[in-house]
């Protein structure tokens, strides 16, 4: 069998060519890393659970009309997913303090917020992906005003769908981070939601008990991050209760 090109590896993802021009394949990797890759492991069953949660909210935010990358999940750890160009931003919506805003501002882990906020990151490893104003965005040529426009759009539309699943299953969407990137249809260009939506690029909190049901559990060593990603999982009902994630399948 002819060898799949790979197109780029990430730390949670690698990304191949896809069957058809304009497609790609994304790979869910086991690693997990933290405080960019300083701590990082391999947990076994982690790339299986985001792919199928990357799906049933990127399906999800389909059906509702939210544009995204997602195309079709092609077995436990790959998906196929609209090529696209990559804003270089982390684009961040919080609604409860935790985590960088917290230690930023001196605010309790958990205080609900006025509003939404939103933040921007440059995506850039070398630099820890430094938290940037607009003003940098605009200066700099990362996105047009028009962008900016979307991206926002995009961003409280997807806080509010997944906010409204996670409440529905007893979770409060503390934060969340999304990534864009543009496509072209013909004269036509337009931005869509792109990478993943999982427990790895989220906090959720259990409503009931406050516990962590997200990335905070390995970057915190607060127990098993697959018994946390399988608990949000089996919520949704996209593990049956007690499935385990399967190993590894071997790509190359
Ligand atoms: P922060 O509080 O560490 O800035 O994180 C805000 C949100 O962004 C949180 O839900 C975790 C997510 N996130 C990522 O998806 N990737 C990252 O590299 C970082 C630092 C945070």
């Amino acid at each position: 069998m002819a060898r799949r090109k790979k197109i780029y590896e990430g730390k949670a993802k690698t990304l191949f060519e896809g069957p058809e021009p304009g497609t790609i394949v994304q790979y869910f990797k086991d690693d997990a890393t933290a405080f960019n890759a300083e701590k990082r492991d391999v947990i076994e069953g982690k790339g299986v659970l985001n792919n199928m949660l990357s799906e049933y909210f990127m399906t999800g935010l389909n059906n509702i009309g939210v544009p995204n990358h997602f195309i079709r999940r092609l077995n436990m750890r790959e998906q196929l997913v609209r090529a696209c160009e990559i804003i270089p931003l982390e684009v961040i919506v919080r609604n409860f303090a935790a985590g960088s805003l917290s230690k930023r501002l001196g605010i309790d882990e958990g205080t609900p917020l006025p509003r939404p906020i939103i933040e921007y990151c440059y995506k850039d490893d070398k630099l820890g992906d430094p938290l940037v104003a607009e003003e940098h965005i605009a200066a700099f040529g990362w996105a047009s005003q028009q962008d900016m426009d979307d991206i926002v759009s995009l961003a409280l539309r997807v806080n509010d769908f997944l906010s409204g699943v996670m409440y529905g299953v007893g979770i409060k969407l503390i934060d969340f981070k999304i990534e864009v990137g543009r496509v072209y249809d013909g004269d036509f260009q337009r931005l869509i939601v792109a990478d993943e939506i999982s427990p790895d690029s989220c906090r959720l909190w259990d409503i009931a008990t406050g516990q962590k049901l997200d990335k905070d559990v390995f970057r915190r060593d607060l127990g098993s991050l697959t018994d946390a990603y399988s608990e949000v999982a089996k919520r949704l009902g996209v593990m049956p209760k007690g499935a385990v994630p399967m190993k590894p399948t071997l790509i190359n």
